[in-house]
């Protein structure tokens, strides 16, 4: 059964070569989908037959958002806790202690009903792919429940048994590191992807550059990809120890010295920008421009969490990227697309040429543009072909 998606007043390909622009935009164009795949994409008027049509009666199709770091299980919310933000508190990750209280208390299909809204929610703004991690159980049982949920959802599971050291272990964050790399590692890696740290030494909380190394070089033994929350509250470790151990992306990067630009600019390993939390801890927001003109692959994600970002709207992050943080409206929707894309080191998705996935995202606008455009306005979804 293949489809004929037309009446595309513009097309983000993320292909240079088929398209205007940085984003490939292909105007008035059609594309072809059969097997959950593109087979043909190009201009209508020399679009190919197919077994059935879809007219999107001019709007504007992009490749499916790729949101590559979010926090979807969890129980309970911190409304009171980002009341009190907005009134002069400081984020400093000790939050994060009572959403895992609730998360052991949940039951299973209390998490995963939460956990499937979140999705849904997601997919309703445009999103087609997620990234999700652990890091509120923080015992072995409740680490593995939460990945093994994650995986009912998404192939891009994150151990993050590193989020911070749990009350039970105060004072033995050495025996708690100990815990993470070993048993509970072992427990979770077959339902992970990928492993991640917060590294960020300026937190009581959290995790240093030294421990970090070790739940890193840990979870690359058991065969997890790399990925780092680092930079967020204070300069630090974080970014230049992603780079060095070659991390897929390393998220954050609020506060960043010239030797961090600097790594990022001659490695590979993606910045990827996360401004619903400098909205959500009124924080200033982090410096695209400058990693942008150093030539840094720049991605942004939504970090929708219930402490420091509880938003699932990649929209939203888009207009905040323009407008706080200095970022084109093209390069904001390619950091979104592309971008994410890349900090998940997935060549099928976040583009949008022959053989890639059929995951599209359409506006109910012309132009990629009316995203930062028109913020708040509910225009995008993920089109279900
Ligand atoms: O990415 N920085 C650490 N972890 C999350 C916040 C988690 C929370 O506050 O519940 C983040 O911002
Ligand atoms: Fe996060």
């Amino acid at each position: 059964m293949s489809t004929l998606v037309t009446g595309i007043a513009e097309l983000v390909t993320n292909d240079v070569s088929r398209g205007e622009g940085p984003l490939g935009v292909v105007s008035d164009a059609a594309l072809v989908i059969a097997d959950g795949a593109v087979g043909w994409l190009g201009p209508a008027r020399e679009a190919p037959a197919a077994d059935r049509v879809l007219d999107v009666e001019g709007r504007a199709v992009l490749p499916g958002f790729v949101d590559s770091h979010a926090h979807l299980v969890f129980g309970g919310d911190r409304a009171v806790e980002f009341e009190a933000r907005m009134t002069g508190r400081r984020y400093d990750g000790g939050g994060i202690a009572s959403t895992v209280d609730a998360t052991r208390a949940a039951s299973d299909d209390q998490l995963r009903a939460r956990l499937r809204a979140l999705v849904a929610e997601m997919r309703a703004q445009g999103t087609t792919t997620v990234e999700v991690k652990s890091g509120y159980g923080l015992t072995i049982d409740d680490e593995a429940r939460a990945l093994r949920l994650a995986r009912e959802v998404t192939d891009e599971t994150t151990f993050l048994g590193a989020h911070v050291v749990p009350a039970e272990f105060a004072g033995r964050r050495d025996d708690y590191v100990e815990l993470v790399t070993g048993p509970m590692l072992a427990a979770c890696a077959p339902y992970a992807s990928w492993v991640d740290v917060f590294c960020e030494p300026a937190s009581p909380h959290a995790f240093d550059g030294d421990a970090s190394r070790a739940v890193l070089e840990a979870g690359r033994r058991a065969g997890l990809g790399l990925r780092v929350h680092g930079n967020q509250l204070a300069a630090g470790p974080g970014v230049r120890l992603a780079v060095e151990l070659g991390a897929a992306s390393v998220d954050h990067c609020t506060h960043l010295v010239d030797a961090d630009v600097d790594a990022l600019a001659g490695g590979t390993t993606v910045a990827t920008l996360l401004p619903g939390v400098e909205f959500s801890t009124r924080s200033p927001y982090p410096d695209a421009r400058r990693l942008l003109a150093a030539g840094v692959t720049v991605a942004l994600a939504t970090d929708c969490n219930p402490g420091s970002s509880f938003t699932s709207s990649m929209p939203f992050c888009i207009a905040m990227a323009v407008r706080e943080m200095g970022m084109t409206p093209s390069e904001a929707v390619w950091g979104a697309t592309a971008g994410g894309a890349a900090a998940l080191r997935r060549a099928d998705i976040g583009h949008l040429g022959v053989g890639a996935r059929a995951d599209l995202t359409v506006l109910d606008a012309p132009s990629y543009r009316h995203l930062a455009y028109r913020p708040g306005v509910p225009l995008a979804r993920a089109l279900d072909v």
